[in-house]
């Protein structure tokens, strides 16, 4: 296959509306830059953006939350994203705004020209309007009752509790959160995508081109939209915030954020371009240009279906590849902003990378950890344990471990220079090892271009590995003790320490090549005690086993990496801990009197049915052998009844007496223990479990009908 000329690589522009935390950074950006750093070693023509993505409800949401302006949200947090990506070594060329100029100009004019095509329906539809505030409402701005898990707050377009998503017109008793009041319903006027339209297309390009080179998540994805049936989706919103629609009969609306958004990567492109004296149309029109999206897997659709749809439209080129990760949990738990369970990649800087033994070698331990357990296929799964293990029993004492051994035995035996090479006295050893670089570079260049990161990471490991291995054969520490009569080394032995040292020095070199896509530091710092240039990076280098001269000096050997303390993990799990449990008591009652389902529908006449009336109760025991069971005498006015009651675990007979209740009182008679129970009193059940009796707020006449 013919190289392509340039490559276009995306990361999803979050929302500026809070903190990102490390399940987002392993999902869609980490292995962007892995694969961007390779790409830049290999000296391709790329190009990485990325940027905020500042509209849609979650802003103004947001706003609601904090109690400043969307502007002001949009502000903070978009400085915020850019500078913890840019402190884990992410290396955006350009990290853009989709509230900047530049791009509401492109995404207008993107609107614009579909609309000037006729590739858009105009549909009339009833939405949800607060009269109070003169606004329609998005189904981010409507509250009310889940129809899955009866959950009283989920929002109109997804059930935070059960996760189920939703339309705004399927919650129970809606509210506005704007004004509290209960939403009217108007007509409304919206563009519409016909996705349905283009389902040929779609067919065609992805399930035919795709069907080998994409993941299987992604296409199952894929399949299952198109197999399902595509339907014309809205790309305006009745909303304040966003890029106006440039119509004049839309007054009042914006594009849809997932309209606008995926047009942010061009409009970034554009501003790079700008920025560095170069085109921008290359890198969107010409199909020499290899596009590749990365994010995580709740964004499939959009830059799957919906944004190739209008890059088609627009005559621009489509992605070659969308490698969309699964989600990482994290110590058994998904991951979640609501929740507060979450690593905010701004906590781990704080903790690790700007404490006195933290900087370029703390970045690159996280690198670490999340390559190795990246989602690329399935969920995965954080634990800080994990963490430790990985960066103490890897990072430490195999990689770290081999470089340092050799800049040690380097000094120790060989001067601190490079030695020469006898290629005369080569054994299989040496060969094996020889090979065994050779083989890796093509192996992690393969894995790479096809986006499987951790198995690229899991070959440059195991090549250190083979690193140490080859010390514990070769033994130079022994043959440099050999018996000699003037207490030098015995110059065979010192022809083997030699080709030993030579080898293990231009697998250091190597290291620092392969590893750089990935850990940056660590290559870095590698470069820095053989006392070369960044020029070795070349990915043409790697293989190569001449890349340091015979006879240069090196630095004294330095650890790469330090390792995490037991204490470290410990703090940072009680923290975790601690953070979810500030935001837990409240929400875990709810969820308990919430998770039971509603019962079915009934009608007003199946209500009519019960009769309710108040009493009081004159008298009271226990039953005999039923611990659970008393036994009252209820004065309904009228009569007085026996109704026996499961509540003898939560109220003492002493204490029923005098109280008022709500007696259910055409309930079939039944017997309990040899009792006749002629009714049933009314009971609440608490979350942690306990009954109590419903009476009325003051006391009324015994026998009042209760409605
Ligand atoms: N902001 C979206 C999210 O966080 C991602 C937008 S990706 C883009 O889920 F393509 F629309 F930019
Ligand atoms: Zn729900």
């Amino acid at each position: 296959m013919n190289q392509p000329k340039r490559y276009l690589v995306t990361s999803a522009l979050p929302y500026a509306n809070g903190l990102k935390h490390v399940g987002h950074l392993a999902g869609a950006y980490l292995p962007a830059d892995i694969y961007v750093r390779y790409l830049r070693a290999q000296k391709r023509d790329v190009v990485f953006v990325c940027g905020s993505d500042e509209h849609g409800t979650a802003i103004p949401i947001q706003a609601l939350k904090e109690k400043i302006t969307s502007k002001e949200i949009i502000d903070k947090y978009h400085e915020i994203c850019k500078q913890d990506f840019s402190d884990l070594s992410i290396s955006f060329d350009i990290y853009h705004r989709t509230s900047e100029k530049l791009h509401h100009e492109t995404a207008r004019d993107f609107f614009t020209a579909l609309e000037s095509e006729g590739q858009l329906e105009i549909k009339e539809s009833e939405q949800f309007y607060d009269e109070e505030t003169n606004t329609f409402l998005a189904d981010r701005f409507i509250k009310g009752t889940c129809p899955n898990c009866s959950y009283d707050s989920a929002y109109g377009d997804q059930c935070e509790r059960c996760g189920k998503s939703l339309s705004s017109d399927e919650l129970i008793n809606p509210v506005s959160t704007l004004s509290g009041n209960q939403p009217i319903k108007k007509s409304t006027k919206h563009w519409y995508l016909p996705l349905n339209k283009h389902e040929e297309f779609l067919r065609h390009w992805i399930i035919k081109e795709h069907a080998a080179d994409w993941k299987t998540n992604v296409l199952g994805q894929c399949k299952s939209w198109i197999d399902g049936g595509l339907q014309p989706r809205a790309v305006t919103r009745d909303l304040n915030w966003g890029v106006p629609v440039p119509l004049k009969e839309a007054d009042g609306k914006v594009l849809y954020v997932w309209f606008d958004a995926p047009i942010g990567y061009i409009s970034a492109t554009k501003q790079w371009a700008l920025d560095n004296n170069k085109d921008w149309q290359p890198y969107w029109k010409d199909s020499d240009t290899q596009l590749v999206h990365f994010i995580g897997k709740d964004n499939i659709v959009f830059h799957c279906i919906i944004f190739p749809i209008m890059l088609h439209l627009n005559g621009m080129i489509l992605p070659k590849n969308v490698p969309a990760n699964e989600f990482m949990n994290l110590e058994g738990e998904k991951m979640s902003t609501s929740r507060n369970w979450k690593i905010d990649m701004q906590d781990y800087i704080n903790d690790f990378v700007k404490k006195e033994n933290g900087g370029g070698q703390c970045v690159d331990m996280l690198r670490y950890y999340l390559t190795q357990i990246a989602p690329e296929t399935k969920d995965s799964e954080f634990t800080w344990q994990g963490f430790q293990d990985a960066v103490n029993n890897e990072l430490v004492a195999v990689f770290g471990n081999f470089v340092n051994r050799t800049l040690v035995l380097l000094h120790k035996l060989c001067n601190g220079k490079v030695p020469t090479v006898h290629t005369d006295i080569l054994d299989e050893v040496d060969k094996k090892l020889i090979t065994a670089i050779e083989q890796t570079v093509p192996f992690v260049q393969k894995s790479i271009e096809e986006y499987r990161f951790r198995d690229a990471l899991f070959e440059v490991i195991d090549l250190s590995r083979k690193g140490n291995q080859y010390l514990q054969k070769k033994e130079p520490w022994i043959k440099a003790k050999q018996p000699s009569e003037n207490g030098n080394i015995v110059e065979s032995a010192q022809k083997e320490i030699d080709n030993t040292i030579h080898h293990c020095i231009q697998l250091c070199a190597n290291l620092a090549i392969l590893i750089n896509p990935l850990l940056p530091h660590t290559s870095k710092k590698i470069l820095h005690l053989l006392k070369v240039v960044d020029k070795l990076l070349d990915w043409q280098n790697a293989g190569k086993l001449n890349l340091l001269s015979v006879g240069y000096s090196l630095r004294a050997p330095e650890l790469l990496f330090r390792k995490i303390e037991d204490d470290e993990i410990k703090y940072q799990i009680e923290k975790l801990k601690n953070n979810a449990q500030k935001y837990k008591p409240m929400e875990e009652e709810k969820l308990v009197t919430n998770l039971v389902p509603q019962k079915s529908t009934i009608q007003f006449d199946d209500f009519t049915k019960l009769d309710l009336r108040t009493g009081t109760i004159v008298a009271c025991e226990k039953v005999e052998k039923a611990d659970k069971l008393l036994k009252i005498s209820v004065d309904l006015g009228s009569e007085t009844r026996t109704i026996v009651s499961g509540i003898a675990l939560h109220y003492k007979p002493e204490e029923m007496v005098g109280k008022q209740v709500i007696v259910i009182v055409n309930l079939a008679s039944r017997k309990m223990k040899g009792i006749e129970s002629q009714g049933m009193i009314l009971t609440a059940e608490d979350s942690d479990g306990k009954l109590r009796l419903l009476k009325p707020e003051n006391s009324v006449n015994p026998g009042s009908l209760v409605s």
